[in-house]
């Protein structure tokens, strides 16, 4: 059986004693949660931090997003090299918000995701519809697109030792998940379509949910036979709701 992996997405919140408030709350919470792995990804000025409090711990870290490139006249960007610099485990790629609001194609999440594996940080690809395109009845052409812009460019292999995140862009802060079963019909898919190029890769493939997780959803979603865990927004901001999340996993 696959191993649940819980990852926190912060976003663009947090104020230093506010963080250390919660990664303290994190790094002793966890410490008796075994059998799931759990991981926070924080805005970049606070990756020391993030290292700082969480190393030693049973909490991993890890940031949202990175450069394509490994170095150069890139104003205001940051490596993967530099993300490896600051311990980081994950890296998030292509989430909705970079898609939606910095017009990055599926070709540049591709090129991000690779560029994080050769540094040794393990990517988290974000796949997942917009409420119009499921109303269409096109979320499978949709992440497969996502999903297959990757496998042109890195071969099935990059996904031996990554993560995918389905996010329906419209669960995701609405308050409105997507039910257990529609969550699991598209991370079923996602494994399919992997396994028509390498069934032990899509075995092994960790795939999560996430859009609107909370400590009262998360052991519904994880029970279901694809969903290997979740990313979480909001509720990665709370201590105890986090960390009730986290302990979703291992139920499951
Ligand atoms: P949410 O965000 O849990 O607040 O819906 C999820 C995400 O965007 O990763």
């Amino acid at each position: 059986m696959r191993r649940k992996l819980v990852a926190g997405n912060w976003k663009m919140h947090g104020a230093f004693a506010q963080n250390a408030m919660l990664l303290d709350a994190l790094r002793s919470g966890t410490a008796s949660i075994s059998n799931v792995d759990c991981a926070v990804c924080v805005p970049f000025p606070y990756l020391f931090q993030a290292q700082q409090k969480l190393s030693g711990s049973a909490v991993r870290w890890g940031a949202q997003d990175v450069h394509q490139m490994d170095k150069g006249a890139y104003t205001g960007e940051v490596s993967a090299a530099m993300l490896r610099d600051f311990g980081c485990s994950y890296v998030i790629v292509g989430h909705s918000e970079r898609r939606a609001y910095y017009a990055e194609s599926s070709h540049l999440v591709a090129e991000k995701f690779l560029a994080a594996q050769q540094a040794g940080i393990i990517p988290v690809l974000c796949v997942g519809e917009t409420l119009e395109q499921r109303e269409k009845g096109i979320t499978e052409d949709i992440v497969a697109e996502q999903l297959d812009a990757l496998i042109q460019l890195g071969g099935v292999q990059a996904l031996r030792n990554a993560v995918v995140a389905y996010e329906p862009v419209w669960a995701i802060g609405t308050g409105k998940t997507a039910t257990a079963a529609q969550a699991q019909a598209v991370h079923k898919f996602i494994r399919q379509r992997v396994a028509s190029h390498d069934g032990q890769i899509a075995t092994g493939l960790c795939i999560l949910y996430g859009g609107s997780v909370k400590a009262n959803n998360a052991a519904e979603l994880f029970a279901m036979p694809d969903i290997d865990g979740g990313l979480i927004g909001g509720a990665s901001l709370v201590a105890d709701e986090f960390l009730a999340i986290c302990r979703a996993g291992v139920r499951t």
